[in-house]
């Protein structure tokens, strides 16, 4: 499958009930630097997240009416089938084949459906408008010129839908350093809000303690939460 193609797997088979929320944690001292995202995913053979969804995303979602969904560096689409499998109609985005491919394996063994984009966010072929629910759960998206990326991400959203972005916090310069990155070379929660014209409404943006467990020496104790709503 080539970046930019979309393949659909499986047919239609909802997954009853919701599926138990639990933190993915990542296996970093494992796995390559942050750079190469087919290299990460590789070089982690047994998975590099948990397979559970983000604890954040559950919460908040909590009571929403499901609808179509857009899940924005889904991984190895542990949220995306979460969200299926909840009633929604979802897309999975990643610049990651590797990754993808876990993703749509773990979507056929749960039996739900879920659209499959291996694209990077600020090159993606979305329809603008075309989700009632964007989720970007702990991206790592490189800023390019103009940050086309967050205006992707921003025009995706539906009139009416949401946009929930969960990231680590507080940001750690000096241990994002020591795994090969620098904090400044990424999109920040700050640079989305900072583009929340008076077309949206901001209903969450907070710092909480991670409704997940906290891996042992991890400096990512609490998720910053920013949830807004595109007016008609
Ligand atoms: C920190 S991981 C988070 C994965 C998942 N959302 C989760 O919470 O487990 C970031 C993900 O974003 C993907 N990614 C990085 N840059 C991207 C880009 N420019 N476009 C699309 N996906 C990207 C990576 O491949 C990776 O799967």
């Amino acid at each position: 499958m080539q970046p930019g193609e979309a393949v659909e797997f499986a047919t239609w088979r909802p997954v009853s009930g919701v599926i138990a929320a639990w933190a993915p944690i990542a296996r970093l001292a494992t796995v390559p630097p942050m750079g190469d995202w087919d290299e990460r995913y590789t070089a982690s053979a047994d998975g590099l997240w948990s397979g559970r969804v983000n604890g954040t995303l559950a919460v908040e979602l909590d009571g929403n009416v499901p609808g179509s969904a857009l899940d924005v560096g889904c991984g190895e689409g542990a949220d995306a089938i979460w969200l299926a499998g909840n009633g929604w109609e979802v897309t999975g985005l990643d610049v990651s084949q590797v990754a993808l491919d876990r993703a749509a394996a773990g979507a056929r063994e749960v039996g739900v459906n879920v659209v499959w984009i291996c694209a990077d966010l600020a090159g993606a072929p979305l329809a603008p408008g075309g989700y009632d629910l964007v989720s970007v759960q702990y991206p790592a998206l490189k800023h390019s010129p103009g940050d086309k990326a967050v205006h992707v991400l921003l025009d995706a959203v539906a009139p009416g839908g949401r946009l929930l972005l969960v990231s680590h916090a507080p940001q750690n310069p000096e241990y994002a350093r020591a795994h090969g990155f620098e904090v400044t070379d990424y999109v920040q929660p700050e640079d989305v809000r900072d583009r929340l014209d008076e077309r949206w409404d901001i209903e969450v943006d907070e710092t909480r303690p991670r409704a997940d467990p906290v891996p042992d020496g991890s400096p990512f104790t609490h998720d910053a939460v920013l949830r807004a709503r595109r007016r008609n």
